[in-house]
């Protein structure tokens, strides 16, 4: 090589390390703590679900090695749904990149770096507005002292007198270590009252399955969930005198601990041009009947919808499965017979089953048809089974028997629906 080629080279070298040409080390502030506050923090800051808070510079270098860990089983953040078959709006995913970026930092002695100036944590999607509707559970509910996940219902009265149009649902757990997950109904019947407070051990839930909801489910909430917001001018329709049913899920405590969660509802102002209506995948949509988990076996259901008399515009997808539930894949397949990807979700975690926005109006057209398939692993090899051995498991509502839905979001298509991107905010 010639000097100057070698000069040219090494001039390259210099304009492409970081701003300070002799330091080439990665450093916390500049380059570990934007991923962190945008990917962690959500979760893990005080009163928050993470066991342990990652604010500080400290907090990160004393669990490397576990932080290390769980990034690269991709363990954390969670996020069930597989990004290579889809994109969401509330994805919270680390990319190659930045896993790449933190294990250098980790090896390279993890360098400080200065604060140039104080970053806030990232508070998610939408949260400028005030809510318009906040309604708290009746009165706090004494979570027991137990070893076992406590599944309760709970009855919210809306106190709407007319009909009125949401556009944005947001839940927010009382107790944020132990309120584990959520799902809201919404009722428009009024025969849901007797629930509130009920476990789900009680037999009574039985009477309360039959009630034909308005819906079945309006959200669903986990730890570090975005709320659900419809773009302008679109709202989800509620009937005057709904009430709100919430099923929460209670983590085994080893104190007395107590909890009551809101749920925050925010209206339009303006009467919606276009209404969002649900499209459900449900039990007796499964084309391979019947509905039953036998002892010792995997199990694979496919369900399938109509045929779509239209165009739609699919705001959102919901998966809902309990602890049986290994597998789970929804796609749509055209009359052409191309395929659009809902969701994946390669490994199903009950735990952690959320609602899914696509990032922008996904268009269905007229004349296609929508599979969900699932499998459910009833072995002793499945560590989430709850009965050793293994019990014939049919349908229910009770996590002790299993379910397997699709929840759907959309409006009617309105052409070039499919180049508008969904906002993270409304004002
Ligand atoms: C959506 C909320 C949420 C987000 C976002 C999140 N965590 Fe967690 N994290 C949790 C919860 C809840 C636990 C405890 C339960 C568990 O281990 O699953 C946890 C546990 C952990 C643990 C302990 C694991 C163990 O086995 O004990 C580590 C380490 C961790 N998180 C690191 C991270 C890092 C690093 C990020 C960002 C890249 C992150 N988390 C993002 C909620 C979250």
């Amino acid at each position: 090589m010639f000097d100057s080629e070698r000069v040219i080279i090494c001039f390259i070298w210099l304009m492409m390390s970081s701003n300070s040409a002799f330091s080439q080390n990665l450093n916390y502030y500049e380059n570990i703590q934007p991923i962190i506050y945008e990917n962690c923090v959500p979760c893990h800051q005080p009163g928050q679900a993470g066991p342990f808070s990652l604010l500080a510079y400290d907090d990160i270098t004393i669990r490397s090695k576990m932080i290390q860990y769980v990034i690269s089983q991709r363990y954390m953040p969670p996020w069930q749904a597989d990004p290579t078959y889809r994109h969401y709006l509330n994805e919270r995913v680390l990319t190659d990149f930045e896993i790449d970026l933190i294990t250098e930092w980790i090896s390279e002695g993890m360098e400080e770096g200065n604060e140039t100036k104080e970053r806030l944590p990232s508070k998610g999607l939408y949260h400028k507005t005030v809510p318009d509707v906040s309604l708290a559970m009746g009165e706090s509910y004494d979570i027991p002292k137990t070893n076992r996940d406590d599944f309760r219902f709970f009855h919210l009265p809306m106190d709407i007198k007319e009909l009125r149009y949401l556009r944005a649902i947001e839940f927010i757990p009382g107790n944020k270590r132990y309120v584990h997950h959520s799902r809201m109904m919404v009722d428009s019947t009024q025969n849901m009252a007797g629930i509130d407070g009920m476990s789900e051990l009680d037999p009574k839930v039985y009477e309360f399955q039959k009630v034909a909801l308005a819906d079945e489910f309006l959200y669903g909430w986990v730890p570090g969930s975005f709320p659900l917001f419809f773009p302008d001018g679109v709202g989800k329709r509620l009937e005057p005198h709904s009430d709100l049913i919430l099923n929460i899920h209670y983590a085994p405590n080893g104190s007395d601990q107590r909890d009551q969660s809101k749920i925050n509802l925010y209206f339009t102002d303006k009467p919606v041009k276009r209404e969002v209506k649900t499209l459900i995948l449900r039990e007796n949509d499964i084309i391979n009947q019947p509905f039953y988990l036998p002892a010792n076996q995997i199990s694979n259901f496919t369900m399938k919808s109509k045929v779509l008399e239209k165009d739609i515009s699919m705001i959102s997808v919901m998966p809902h499965m309990h602890f049986l539930g290994k597998y789970f894949e929804s796609y749509a397949v055209t009359e052409n017979r191309d395929t659009i990807p809902l969701i994946r979700i390669p490994d199903w975690d009950f735990n952690w089953q959320t609602m899914y926005q696509f990032t922008h109006y996904l268009k269905i057209p007229e004349g296609s048809v929508i599979y969900a398939k699932a499998r459910y692993d009833n072995t002793i090899n499945n560590p989430m089974n709850q009965f050793i051995p293994p019990k014939d498991i049919g349908y229910g509502w009770r996590t002790v028997s299993e379910m397997m839905n699709l929840i759907c979001y959309y409006v009617d298509y309105k052409k070039r629906d499919e180049r508008h991107y969904f906002r993270t905010e409304i004002d």
